[in-house]
């Protein structure tokens, strides 16, 4: 199924990457055992969407609700993310990849959160795609954290004073276009408090697809549905030029 360049291709795309325990579980395996399989994937997505045009990939790898899981889980989460830092990072700043997490990464264990520091830094300067990985991410929490941050760099300021622009500035995604594309896998319909304001105006498509399962037909299928969507931003049909 070709995604041609005549197609509308998102500038902007956010994965909930959900359904990994259900695949392991299915497989009678631990759950670990889907994030790892989960994590495998991320690379070539990374690379094609580089090469469709996507400038953003935002990946939601850890909400602030997801510390409340076993022990155990929790921790080869964190494993996992320290692993794929080591690992795949080399690769990804050599493909130009620019890679960049949101989220409260002060929450984390110290060697995780130096190792995302140095990637940060280490990759800064690429163009190809910017990859956020969302962790220790939730809405909620970034809305307060730039409320706080607005008020922080503007302490002569009311807050009746607050506009959405400046909000927008103080956002974990500051200086980044909103989600044109909010891709869920796993079945389920709902937000999970990933980026509640920055989606205002994406577009969503679940698949039942696990997050494991999840390759490069599935985002084509995505697109392609994108694609065909008419984004009319609260205008009619006829104002919207397509
Ligand atoms: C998503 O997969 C990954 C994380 C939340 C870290 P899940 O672990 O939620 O998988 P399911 O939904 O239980 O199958
Ligand atoms: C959302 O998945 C969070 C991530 C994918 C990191 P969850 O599995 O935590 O969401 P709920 O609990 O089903 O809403
Ligand atoms: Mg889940």
């Amino acid at each position: 199924m070709p995604v041609d360049s005549f197609f509308t291709i998102p500038q902007h795309i956010a994965i909930i990457m959900d359904g990994n325990g259900r695949w392991a579980q299915k497989r009678h395996m631990p759950r670990t055992v889907g994030h790892a399989k989960g994590a495998m994937g991320v690379k070539a997505l990374v690379e094609q969407c580089a090469t469709l045009g996507v400038k953003y990939l935002t990946l939601f790898a850890f909400s602030t609700e997801n510390w409340r899981r076993p022990e155990d889980e929790v921790s080869t989460l964190m494993g996992l993310f320290v692993q794929y830092l080591e690992k795949e990072m080399g690769a990804l700043a050599t493909a130009g990849v620019r890679f960049k997490v949101i989220g409260d990464v002060a929450g984390f264990p110290p060697e995780l959160q130096t190792r995302i520091h140095a990637a940060e830094k280490f990759t800064e300067h690429n163009q190809a795609i910017t990859l956020v990985v969302a962790a220790n991410y939730g809405g909620q929490w970034d809305i307060v954290q730039a409320v706080k941050g607005w008020q922080m760099a503007n302490p002569e300021l009311n807050v009746n004073q607050l506009t959405q622009a400046q909000l927008a500035q103080h956002l974990s995604t500051a200086g980044m276009p909103d989600v044109d594309l909010l891709i869920r896998t796993g079945g389920e319909q709902r937000i999970s408090n990933f980026l509640l304001w920055q989606a205002a105006y994406a577009e969503l498509y679940f698949t039942e697809v696990l997050w494991p399962e999840f390759d490069l037909i599935e985002l084509k299928k995505a697109l392609i549905s994108y694609a065909r969507r008419m984004r009319r931003f609260g205008l009619i049909a006829e104002q919207v030029d397509k």
